[in-house]
């Protein structure tokens, strides 16, 4: 029994003036009540326990979230750095495209420089002779004569320059092609445009293997003039249209049947509200199957080296940067046809 109850007890017994009885009645209470007050210790020594276990448990709780959030930030940070590195390899990817339609540009290049190279060396050549003769005629006293032939000199000289400047300006377009676009709109000749890539493309494929052809068709609406485009993007649309285009023909060829007379027109047309620039093939066509894919980045059925799969996929950005559509229209085996078409302003 609880000490103090014992000790009240104790008096209580010792106490003559209480009966017996009264004596019992209080013993019994003071029973009941260190019965009570032992309940009254278990539970709290319970409570206790309770709020020990739960402070643990909390404990556990709070490091387990620690740990979660830790683990979280570890991912956040893994996927920054994904999408840094994602888009790294999409701008190397872009420039590798770039990179590989300059390669298929280079041979053609060479061959449109060749042109007017020869013209300069034969030109120059002839010119060398002329200032002999001029000088002779100088001698003899001829001046008549010596300015006639100062006058076909500077004839000459101007052609050199003429041809001169043609081969400058195809390192300038070669130049321009490579690198990032200015992503300044000018007034542009697409005829101009359309066509150069057009010779660039074929001789570039011809110098490559020399047993392709294609016939070439163009259909250019004089009409359509100069029109506010951002000159290099769109070349390179052209560029790849085109390539793929004789690409199709040449993978339709390879199945020699005969008669297959392959053909790629390049057309352009002003109508009241959009300029049109087309590429048709009569080459392979593109199957059901590859329909809803070809705009995809990636997608290619080429070769590996020889596609990147993201010639249309830039294309249709670029065209769309321009508020425009690209458009296609196919027939398996018998060829396609992508349009361009572009708000006049
Ligand atoms: N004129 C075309 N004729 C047939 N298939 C084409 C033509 N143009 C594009 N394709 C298909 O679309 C795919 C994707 O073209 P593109 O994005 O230019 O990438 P790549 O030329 O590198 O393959 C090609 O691999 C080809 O399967
Ligand atoms: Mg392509």
């Amino acid at each position: 029994m609880n000490q103090h109850l014992q000790n009240i007890l104790t008096i209580i017994q010792q106490d003559e003036s209480l009966t017996a009885e009264q004596k019992d009645s209080i013993a019994k209470s003071l029973k009941d009540a260190n019965k009570e007050l032992e309940i009254t210790a278990f539970k709290l020594d319970r409570t206790e326990k309770v709020k020990r276990t739960t402070a643990i448990l909390l404990e556990e709780t709070i490091e387990e979230l620690e740990q979660k959030r830790k683990a979280i930030e570890e991912t956040n940070a893994a996927l920054t750095q994904s999408l840094e590195e994602l888009k790294a390899a999409q701008a190397q990817l872009i420039q590798s495209e770039k990179m590989a339609s300059l390669g298929e540009l280079t041979a053609g290049i060479a061959h449109e420089i060749q042109n007017p190279l020869n013209f300069v060396n034969n030109f120059s050549d002839v010119s060398t002779e002329l200032v002999d003769e001029m000088n002779e005629e100088i001698d003899k006293g001829n001046l008549e004569d010596a300015k006639q032939i100062a006058q076909d000199l500077k004839q000459n000289l101007e052609k050199i320059n003429h041809h001169g400047k043609r081969a400058g300006d195809i390192v300038k377009g070669m130049l321009q092609h490579s690198r990032t676009s200015s992503g300044q709109k000018e007034l542009t000749d697409i005829n101009a445009l359309a066509d150069e890539y057009l010779r660039l493309a074929y001789h570039g494929l011809r110098a490559k293997d020399k047993t392709f052809n294609a016939a070439m068709k163009t259909d250019y609406d004089e009409s359509i003039g100069l029109i506010k485009i951002i000159p290099q993007d769109i070349g390179r649309v052209i560029l790849n249209l085109i390539t793929n285009a004789f690409y199709a023909v040449n993978e339709r060829k390879k199945l020699s049947v005969e008669g297959y007379e392959p053909v790629v027109s390049v057309s352009t047309r002003k109508d009241n509200n959009t300029n049109e620039i087309r590429v048709k093939d009569n080459g392979t066509g593109i199957p059901q199957k590859a329909l809803d894919k070809i705009f995809q980045p990636f997608f290619t059925t080429k070769p590996t080296g020889q596609g990147t799969g993201l010639g249309l996929s830039l294309s249709y950005d670029i065209v769309k940067a321009h508020n425009g559509e690209l458009k296609m229209e196919t027939k398996e085996g018998e060829g396609s046809e992508f349009i361009i078409q572009i708000p006049t302003n």
